[in-house]
Protein backbone atom coordinates (compact mmCIF):
# COMPACT_ATOMS: atom_id res chain seq x y z
CA UNK A 1 0.00 0.00 0.00
CA UNK A 2 1.14 3.34 -0.55
CA UNK A 3 0.23 6.68 1.01
CA UNK A 4 1.25 10.19 1.09
CA UNK A 5 2.10 12.74 4.90
CA UNK A 6 1.55 15.89 3.77
CA UNK A 7 3.50 17.92 6.33
CA UNK A 8 6.66 16.47 7.66
CA UNK A 9 7.26 18.38 11.20
CA UNK A 10 7.09 17.44 14.83
CA UNK A 11 4.19 15.08 13.73
CA UNK A 12 4.09 14.27 10.06
CA UNK A 13 8.13 12.54 10.34
CA UNK A 14 7.76 10.03 12.83
CA UNK A 15 3.94 9.16 11.54
CA UNK A 16 5.24 8.69 8.09
CA UNK A 17 8.76 6.56 9.64
CA UNK A 18 6.39 4.56 11.99
CA UNK A 19 4.35 3.82 8.75
CA UNK A 20 7.74 3.04 5.94
CA UNK A 21 8.52 0.39 9.12
CA UNK A 22 5.16 -1.18 8.91
CA UNK A 23 6.04 -1.91 5.19
CA UNK A 24 4.06 0.71 3.51
CA UNK A 25 5.65 3.12 0.78
CA UNK A 26 5.17 6.48 2.27
CA UNK A 27 5.77 9.48 0.67
CA UNK A 28 6.56 12.23 2.63
CA UNK A 29 5.04 15.86 1.15
CA UNK A 30 5.77 19.39 1.97
CA UNK A 31 6.65 22.68 1.08
CA UNK A 32 9.86 23.43 2.61
CA UNK A 33 12.01 21.67 0.03
CA UNK A 34 14.73 22.17 2.75
CA UNK A 35 13.81 19.58 4.51
CA UNK A 36 12.40 17.15 1.18
CA UNK A 37 16.04 17.13 0.53
CA UNK A 38 17.69 16.30 4.24
CA UNK A 39 15.20 13.82 4.22
CA UNK A 40 16.06 12.14 0.77
CA UNK A 41 19.96 12.62 1.62
CA UNK A 42 18.75 10.80 5.47
CA UNK A 43 19.25 13.70 7.41
CA UNK A 44 16.93 14.70 10.35
CA UNK A 45 15.72 18.14 11.46
CA UNK A 46 14.01 16.86 14.67
CA UNK A 47 16.56 16.09 17.44
CA UNK A 48 14.62 13.18 18.65
CA UNK A 49 14.47 11.68 15.12
CA UNK A 50 17.30 9.52 14.35
CA UNK A 51 19.38 10.56 11.01
CA UNK A 52 19.97 6.72 11.01
CA UNK A 53 16.19 5.34 10.66
CA UNK A 54 15.51 8.11 7.68
CA UNK A 55 18.29 6.73 6.13
CA UNK A 56 17.34 3.04 5.81
CA UNK A 57 13.71 3.17 5.61
CA UNK A 58 14.85 6.16 2.23
CA UNK A 59 17.65 3.40 0.44
CA UNK A 60 14.81 0.60 1.85
CA UNK A 61 12.45 2.29 -0.54
CA UNK A 62 9.82 2.82 2.13
CA UNK A 63 9.96 6.36 2.82
CA UNK A 64 10.66 9.45 -0.06
CA UNK A 65 10.00 12.81 0.55
CA UNK A 66 8.66 15.25 -2.36
CA UNK A 67 6.93 18.76 -3.22
CA UNK A 68 5.27 18.04 -5.92
CA UNK A 69 1.52 17.59 -5.18
CA UNK A 70 0.38 15.75 -8.59
CA UNK A 71 1.86 12.95 -7.12
CA UNK A 72 -1.03 12.31 -4.72
CA UNK A 73 -2.53 10.03 -8.12
CA UNK A 74 -0.63 7.56 -7.00
CA UNK A 75 -1.47 7.01 -3.37
CA UNK A 76 -4.22 4.80 -1.48
CA UNK A 77 -4.10 7.08 1.04
CA UNK A 78 -3.06 10.64 2.39
CA UNK A 79 -2.31 12.39 5.79
CA UNK A 80 -2.62 15.65 6.86
CA UNK A 81 -0.26 16.71 9.33
CA UNK A 82 0.08 20.69 8.75
CA UNK A 83 0.07 23.48 11.10
CA UNK A 84 -2.64 24.99 12.79
CA UNK A 85 -1.54 28.56 15.01
CA UNK A 86 -3.26 31.29 16.00
CA UNK A 87 -3.60 34.60 14.07
CA UNK A 88 -2.82 37.61 15.42
CA UNK A 89 -6.23 38.21 17.64
CA UNK A 90 -5.55 34.63 18.36
CA UNK A 91 -8.29 33.31 16.29
CA UNK A 92 -7.80 29.65 14.50
CA UNK A 93 -5.73 29.89 11.50
CA UNK A 94 -6.74 27.05 9.09
CA UNK A 95 -5.29 28.05 5.96
CA UNK A 96 -2.49 26.04 5.81
CA UNK A 97 -5.36 22.86 5.54
CA UNK A 98 -7.18 24.93 3.52
CA UNK A 99 -4.38 25.33 1.34
CA UNK A 100 -3.07 21.54 1.69
CA UNK A 101 -6.86 20.46 0.29
CA UNK A 102 -6.52 22.66 -2.41
CA UNK A 103 -3.24 21.21 -3.27
CA UNK A 104 -4.26 18.08 -3.11
CA UNK A 105 -7.96 18.16 -4.52
CA UNK A 106 -6.96 18.33 -8.11
CA UNK A 107 -5.13 15.20 -7.90
CA UNK A 108 -7.61 12.99 -5.85
CA UNK A 109 -8.27 9.39 -7.39
CA UNK A 110 -11.35 7.89 -6.65
CA UNK A 111 -11.45 5.39 -3.10
CA UNK A 112 -8.75 7.65 -1.78
CA UNK A 113 -8.81 8.34 1.91
CA UNK A 114 -7.93 11.56 3.35
CA UNK A 115 -7.70 11.79 6.95
CA UNK A 116 -6.49 14.84 8.75
CA UNK A 117 -4.83 14.81 12.02
CA UNK A 118 -3.75 18.72 12.59
CA UNK A 119 -5.62 19.80 15.97
CA UNK A 120 -8.18 21.90 15.13
CA UNK A 121 -12.15 23.18 16.06
CA UNK A 122 -15.04 20.00 15.58
CA UNK A 123 -16.57 20.64 11.91
CA UNK A 124 -13.21 20.98 10.56
CA UNK A 125 -12.72 18.25 8.67
CA UNK A 126 -16.45 17.46 7.53
CA UNK A 127 -17.25 21.55 6.58
CA UNK A 128 -14.23 23.36 5.89
CA UNK A 129 -11.34 20.62 4.61
CA UNK A 130 -14.38 18.68 2.69
CA UNK A 131 -15.99 21.59 0.81
CA UNK A 132 -12.23 22.65 -0.51
CA UNK A 133 -11.74 18.59 -1.21
CA UNK A 134 -14.73 18.41 -2.99
CA UNK A 135 -15.02 22.17 -5.24
CA UNK A 136 -11.34 21.09 -6.04
CA UNK A 137 -11.98 17.05 -7.17
CA UNK A 138 -15.25 17.35 -8.31
CA UNK A 139 -16.01 14.40 -6.34
CA UNK A 140 -17.89 13.31 -3.44
CA UNK A 141 -16.91 13.00 0.32
CA UNK A 142 -18.51 9.73 1.47
CA UNK A 143 -19.43 8.63 -2.26
CA UNK A 144 -16.14 8.96 -4.22
CA UNK A 145 -13.70 9.28 -1.82
CA UNK A 146 -13.07 8.94 2.48
CA UNK A 147 -12.66 11.38 4.81
CA UNK A 148 -11.55 11.09 8.61
CA UNK A 149 -9.88 13.08 10.98
CA UNK A 150 -7.47 11.58 13.53
CA UNK A 151 -5.86 13.82 16.48
CA UNK A 152 -1.88 13.08 16.44
CA UNK A 153 -1.00 12.50 20.16
CA UNK A 154 2.60 13.24 20.22
CA UNK A 155 5.01 13.32 23.53
CA UNK A 156 8.29 15.25 22.20
CA UNK A 157 11.04 14.82 24.85
CA UNK A 158 9.40 11.43 26.31
CA UNK A 159 11.74 8.37 25.43
CA UNK A 160 8.84 5.86 26.40
CA UNK A 161 6.43 7.35 23.94
CA UNK A 162 6.40 6.00 20.63
CA UNK A 163 4.07 6.33 17.90
CA UNK A 164 3.41 2.68 17.69
CA UNK A 165 2.13 2.12 20.67
CA UNK A 166 -0.01 5.32 21.73
CA UNK A 167 -4.26 4.41 21.12
CA UNK A 168 -5.22 6.38 17.99
CA UNK A 169 -8.63 8.07 18.10
CA UNK A 170 -9.98 8.00 14.50
CA UNK A 171 -13.71 9.09 13.71
CA UNK A 172 -15.27 9.13 10.18
CA UNK A 173 -17.50 11.10 7.77
CA UNK A 174 -19.28 7.57 6.83
CA UNK A 175 -19.00 4.00 8.31
CA UNK A 176 -16.90 3.16 5.37
CA UNK A 177 -15.04 6.10 5.77
CA UNK A 178 -14.25 5.22 9.35
CA UNK A 179 -13.81 1.54 8.53
CA UNK A 180 -11.09 2.68 5.82
CA UNK A 181 -9.23 4.64 8.46
CA UNK A 182 -9.19 1.59 11.16
CA UNK A 183 -7.79 -0.02 8.58
CA UNK A 184 -5.32 1.93 7.12
CA UNK A 185 -3.83 2.87 11.36
CA UNK A 186 -4.08 -0.64 12.70
CA UNK A 187 -1.15 -1.50 9.85
CA UNK A 188 0.95 0.73 11.97
CA UNK A 189 -0.74 1.50 15.40
CA UNK A 190 -1.32 -1.39 18.15
CA UNK A 191 -4.78 0.06 19.88
CA UNK A 192 -7.29 2.07 17.57
CA UNK A 193 -10.06 4.11 18.95
CA UNK A 194 -12.83 4.04 16.49
CA UNK A 195 -15.61 7.07 17.65
CA UNK A 196 -18.97 7.87 15.62
CA UNK A 197 -18.15 11.23 13.94
CA UNK A 198 -15.00 13.24 12.42
CA UNK A 199 -16.22 15.92 14.88
CA UNK A 200 -15.92 13.49 18.42
CA UNK A 201 -12.72 12.73 17.22
CA UNK A 202 -11.86 16.54 16.74
CA UNK A 203 -13.25 17.33 20.24
CA UNK A 204 -11.53 14.50 22.23
CA UNK A 205 -8.35 15.90 21.15
CA UNK A 206 -9.02 19.43 22.19
CA UNK A 207 -10.39 17.65 25.47
CA UNK A 208 -7.24 16.42 25.97
CA UNK A 209 -5.40 19.16 25.49
CA UNK A 210 -8.14 21.93 27.15
CA UNK A 211 -7.40 19.21 30.14
CA UNK A 212 -3.58 19.56 30.72
CA UNK A 213 -3.85 23.69 29.99
CA UNK A 214 -6.63 24.69 32.86
CA UNK A 215 -4.66 21.87 35.33
CA UNK A 216 -1.96 23.73 34.56
CA UNK A 217 -3.33 26.43 35.31
CA UNK A 218 -4.70 25.31 38.47
CA UNK A 219 -1.11 24.66 39.50
CA UNK A 220 0.53 27.72 38.76
CA UNK A 221 -2.17 30.13 40.98
CA UNK A 222 -1.42 27.91 43.48
CA UNK A 223 1.56 28.24 43.45
CA UNK A 224 1.54 31.85 43.26
CA UNK A 225 -0.80 31.66 46.53
CA UNK A 226 1.31 29.36 48.17
CA UNK A 227 4.06 30.94 47.97
CA UNK A 228 2.34 34.09 49.77
CA UNK A 229 1.58 31.65 52.32
CA UNK A 230 4.86 30.63 53.14
CA UNK A 231 4.08 27.06 51.14
CA UNK A 232 6.43 25.64 48.61
CA UNK A 233 4.13 24.30 45.99
CA UNK A 234 6.47 21.87 44.48
CA UNK A 235 6.56 19.60 48.13
CA UNK A 236 2.37 19.92 48.08
CA UNK A 237 2.45 18.49 45.09
CA UNK A 238 5.03 15.64 45.84
CA UNK A 239 2.80 14.82 48.74
CA UNK A 240 -0.72 14.96 46.88
CA UNK A 241 0.78 12.45 44.22
CA UNK A 242 1.08 9.26 46.88
CA UNK A 243 -2.64 9.30 46.87
CA UNK A 244 -3.21 6.45 44.91
CA UNK A 245 -6.18 7.35 43.08
CA UNK A 246 -8.04 10.49 41.94
CA UNK A 247 -5.30 12.57 42.02
CA UNK A 248 -2.71 13.22 38.80
CA UNK A 249 0.37 15.34 39.59
CA UNK A 250 0.88 19.30 37.20
CA UNK A 251 3.27 20.95 37.56
CA UNK A 252 3.90 24.76 37.62
CA UNK A 253 6.11 26.67 35.23
CA UNK A 254 6.93 30.31 33.54
CA UNK A 255 4.11 29.96 31.28
CA UNK A 256 2.52 27.48 28.81
CA UNK A 257 4.71 27.03 25.04
CA UNK A 258 4.72 24.31 22.25
CA UNK A 259 2.14 23.92 19.59
CA UNK A 260 -0.43 22.82 21.15
CA UNK A 261 -1.57 23.64 25.03
CA UNK A 262 -1.41 27.22 24.69
CA UNK A 263 -3.29 27.99 21.57
CA UNK A 264 -5.70 24.68 20.96
CA UNK A 265 -8.41 25.28 23.61
CA UNK A 266 -8.78 29.08 21.96
CA UNK A 267 -9.72 26.67 18.97
CA UNK A 268 -12.62 25.82 20.60
CA UNK A 269 -13.50 28.92 22.20
CA UNK A 270 -14.09 30.67 18.63
CA UNK A 271 -16.22 27.95 17.58
CA UNK A 272 -18.22 27.52 20.76
CA UNK A 273 -19.38 31.23 19.73
CA UNK A 274 -21.08 30.56 16.83
CA UNK A 275 -23.06 28.67 19.07
CA UNK A 276 -23.58 30.92 21.35
CA UNK A 277 -21.76 29.36 24.19
CA UNK A 278 -18.58 30.66 26.44
CA UNK A 279 -15.57 28.73 26.97
CA UNK A 280 -15.22 29.78 30.77
CA UNK A 281 -12.20 27.36 32.34
CA UNK A 282 -10.42 28.02 29.17
CA UNK A 283 -10.44 31.93 29.00
CA UNK A 284 -9.53 32.17 33.04
CA UNK A 285 -6.79 29.04 32.29
CA UNK A 286 -5.43 31.24 29.30
CA UNK A 287 -5.45 34.33 32.14
CA UNK A 288 -3.93 32.44 34.61
CA UNK A 289 -0.52 30.82 32.22
CA UNK A 290 -0.41 34.38 30.55
CA UNK A 291 0.08 35.80 33.62
CA UNK A 292 2.89 33.41 34.51
CA UNK A 293 5.87 35.38 33.01
CA UNK A 294 5.05 38.44 34.64
CA UNK A 295 5.07 36.67 37.70
CA UNK A 296 8.53 35.33 36.95
CA UNK A 297 10.05 38.87 36.68
CA UNK A 298 8.78 40.43 39.71
CA UNK A 299 10.33 37.35 41.08
CA UNK A 300 13.51 38.01 39.45
CA UNK A 301 13.22 41.71 40.61
CA UNK A 302 12.80 40.30 44.00
CA UNK A 303 15.64 38.62 43.72
CA UNK A 304 17.78 41.32 42.40
CA UNK A 305 16.77 43.74 45.38
CA UNK A 306 17.68 41.76 48.09
CA UNK A 307 21.15 41.94 46.50
CA UNK A 308 20.69 45.63 46.47
CA UNK A 309 20.18 45.39 42.89
CA UNK A 310 17.70 46.83 40.03
CA UNK A 311 16.46 45.06 36.50
CA UNK A 312 17.35 47.77 35.19
CA UNK A 313 20.95 47.16 34.22
CA UNK A 314 21.36 43.73 35.25
CA UNK A 315 22.55 41.14 33.53
CA UNK A 316 20.36 38.58 33.40
CA UNK A 317 20.78 34.74 31.71
CA UNK A 318 18.20 32.37 31.15
CA UNK A 319 18.36 28.94 31.30
CA UNK A 320 16.27 26.94 28.92
CA UNK A 321 14.47 28.52 25.25
CA UNK A 322 12.95 25.43 24.59
CA UNK A 323 9.66 25.67 26.20
CA UNK A 324 9.87 21.86 27.91
CA UNK A 325 12.84 19.71 28.61
CA UNK A 326 14.71 17.82 26.72
CA UNK A 327 13.91 18.82 23.23
CA UNK A 328 14.75 21.64 20.98
CA UNK A 329 11.41 23.05 20.10
CA UNK A 330 11.23 26.29 21.08
CA UNK A 331 7.44 27.73 19.28
CA UNK A 332 5.40 29.73 21.73
CA UNK A 333 8.02 29.48 24.48
CA UNK A 334 7.41 31.19 28.03
CA UNK A 335 11.30 31.69 27.57
CA UNK A 336 10.66 34.57 24.60
CA UNK A 337 8.45 36.48 26.76
CA UNK A 338 10.58 36.81 29.75
CA UNK A 339 13.44 37.52 27.58
CA UNK A 340 11.08 40.74 26.32
CA UNK A 341 10.22 41.59 29.56
CA UNK A 342 13.57 41.86 31.19
CA UNK A 343 14.56 43.88 27.93
CA UNK A 344 11.65 46.21 28.32
CA UNK A 345 12.99 46.86 31.92
CA UNK A 346 16.53 47.58 30.94
CA UNK A 347 18.32 44.14 31.76
CA UNK A 348 21.10 42.95 29.57
CA UNK A 349 19.65 39.35 28.76
CA UNK A 350 21.34 36.15 27.05
CA UNK A 351 20.54 32.51 26.94
CA UNK A 352 21.72 29.20 27.12
CA UNK A 353 19.98 26.35 25.60
CA UNK A 354 22.33 23.58 24.56
CA UNK A 355 19.31 22.27 22.32
CA UNK A 356 19.19 25.84 20.69
CA UNK A 357 22.38 26.45 19.66
CA UNK A 358 20.69 29.91 17.91
CA UNK A 359 17.59 31.26 17.55
CA UNK A 360 15.60 31.00 13.80
CA UNK A 361 13.74 33.15 12.13
CA UNK A 362 10.26 32.96 13.12
CA UNK A 363 6.84 34.60 12.98
CA UNK A 364 6.79 35.50 16.52
CA UNK A 365 9.88 36.50 17.48
CA UNK A 366 12.09 37.50 14.77
CA UNK A 367 13.75 40.32 16.63
CA UNK A 368 15.42 37.26 18.30
CA UNK A 369 16.66 35.36 15.18
CA UNK A 370 20.23 35.24 14.99
CA UNK A 371 20.99 34.81 19.08
CA UNK A 372 22.86 32.52 19.90
CA UNK A 373 23.53 30.73 23.29
CA UNK A 374 26.56 31.05 25.51
CA UNK A 375 28.51 28.76 26.23
CA UNK A 376 28.19 26.33 29.44
CA UNK A 377 31.47 27.20 31.45
CA UNK A 378 32.17 28.91 34.97
CA UNK A 379 33.08 32.11 33.57
CA UNK A 380 29.65 32.80 31.63
CA UNK A 381 27.96 31.71 34.54
CA UNK A 382 29.88 33.65 37.08
CA UNK A 383 29.07 36.92 35.45
CA UNK A 384 25.30 37.87 35.55
CA UNK A 385 23.56 39.06 38.08
CA UNK A 386 21.07 36.42 38.20
CA UNK A 387 20.18 33.12 36.25
CA UNK A 388 16.96 32.13 35.21
CA UNK A 389 15.74 28.53 35.13
CA UNK A 390 12.96 28.48 32.79
CA UNK A 391 13.44 24.76 30.83
CA UNK A 392 15.10 21.93 32.92
CA UNK A 393 17.07 20.35 30.85
CA UNK A 394 18.70 16.91 32.03
CA UNK A 395 21.50 17.61 30.27
CA UNK A 396 22.57 20.68 32.25
CA UNK A 397 24.61 20.08 35.69
CA UNK A 398 22.93 21.95 38.19
CA UNK A 399 25.18 21.59 40.98
CA UNK A 400 27.84 23.22 38.37
CA UNK A 401 25.16 25.80 37.79
CA UNK A 402 24.86 26.09 42.13
CA UNK A 403 28.94 26.40 42.70
CA UNK A 404 29.05 29.12 39.32
CA UNK A 405 26.24 31.37 39.69
CA UNK A 406 25.59 33.99 42.63
CA UNK A 407 21.87 34.10 42.32
CA UNK A 408 19.17 31.64 40.73
CA UNK A 409 15.41 31.86 40.38
CA UNK A 410 13.94 28.86 39.37
CA UNK A 411 10.64 28.38 37.71
CA UNK A 412 10.64 24.78 37.30
CA UNK A 413 12.40 23.49 40.82
CA UNK A 414 15.60 21.97 39.19
CA UNK A 415 17.44 23.20 42.02
CA UNK A 416 16.18 21.02 44.63
CA UNK A 417 18.07 17.91 44.69
CA UNK A 418 21.06 20.37 44.66
CA UNK A 419 23.54 21.89 47.66
CA UNK A 420 23.12 25.60 47.43
CA UNK A 421 23.53 28.83 49.55
CA UNK A 422 20.91 29.74 52.02
CA UNK A 423 19.48 33.12 49.89
CA UNK A 424 21.05 31.81 46.43
CA UNK A 425 18.00 29.81 45.03
CA UNK A 426 14.43 31.90 44.27
CA UNK A 427 11.60 30.03 43.04
CA UNK A 428 9.18 31.48 41.08
N1 LIG B 1 4.15 18.92 17.89
C1 LIG B 1 3.35 18.22 18.66
O1 LIG B 1 3.77 17.71 19.70
C2 LIG B 1 1.89 17.99 18.29
C3 LIG B 1 1.15 17.06 19.05
C4 LIG B 1 -0.16 16.80 18.71
C5 LIG B 1 -0.75 17.49 17.66
N2 LIG B 1 -0.04 18.40 16.95
C6 LIG B 1 -0.73 19.05 15.83
O2 LIG B 1 -0.23 18.54 14.61
C7 LIG B 1 -0.22 19.55 13.60
C8 LIG B 1 1.18 19.71 13.02
O3 LIG B 1 2.07 20.11 14.06
P1 LIG B 1 3.63 19.95 13.98
O4 LIG B 1 4.13 20.16 15.36
O5 LIG B 1 4.00 18.69 13.26
O6 LIG B 1 3.98 21.21 13.05
P2 LIG B 1 5.38 21.53 12.32
O7 LIG B 1 5.42 22.97 12.11
O8 LIG B 1 6.49 20.82 13.02
O9 LIG B 1 5.23 20.80 10.91
C9 LIG B 1 4.34 21.20 9.93
C10 LIG B 1 4.96 20.92 8.56
O10 LIG B 1 3.99 21.23 7.59
C11 LIG B 1 4.64 21.88 6.51
N3 LIG B 1 3.64 22.64 5.78
C12 LIG B 1 3.10 23.84 6.07
N4 LIG B 1 2.17 24.17 5.16
C13 LIG B 1 2.11 23.14 4.29
C14 LIG B 1 1.34 22.89 3.12
N5 LIG B 1 0.42 23.77 2.67
N6 LIG B 1 1.55 21.75 2.47
C15 LIG B 1 2.48 20.87 2.92
N7 LIG B 1 3.24 21.04 3.99
C16 LIG B 1 3.04 22.17 4.68
C17 LIG B 1 5.73 22.70 7.16
O11 LIG B 1 6.76 23.02 6.25
C18 LIG B 1 6.20 21.75 8.27
O12 LIG B 1 7.23 20.90 7.82
C19 LIG B 1 -0.74 20.81 14.29
O13 LIG B 1 -2.12 20.91 14.07
C20 LIG B 1 -0.50 20.52 15.76
O14 LIG B 1 -1.40 21.23 16.59
C21 LIG B 1 1.28 18.65 17.23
Amino acid sequence: MKIAIVGLGYVGLPLSLQFARSGLTVLGLDIDPAKVEALNNGRSYIKHVEASSIASLVQGGGFSASTDFRRICEVEAVIICVPTPLNKNREPDISYIVETGKAIAPHLQKGTLVVLESTTYPGTTDEDLLKVLEAGSGLKAGADFHLAFSPEREDPGNPDSKVASIPKVVGGFTPACLEKAVALYGRAIKTIVPVSSCRVAEAAKLLENTFRGVNIALVNELKVVYAAMGIDVWEVIAAARTKPFGFMPFYPGPGLGGHCIPIDPFYLTWKAREYGQNTRFIELAGEINTAMPEYVVHRVADALNSQRKAVNGSQVLLVGLAYKPNVDDDRESPSYVLLDLLTARGAKVSYYDPYVPVIRPSREHSHWAGTRSVSWNRETFEQPDVVLIATHHASVNYQDLANWSKLIVDTRNAMSAVKTAPGQVWKA
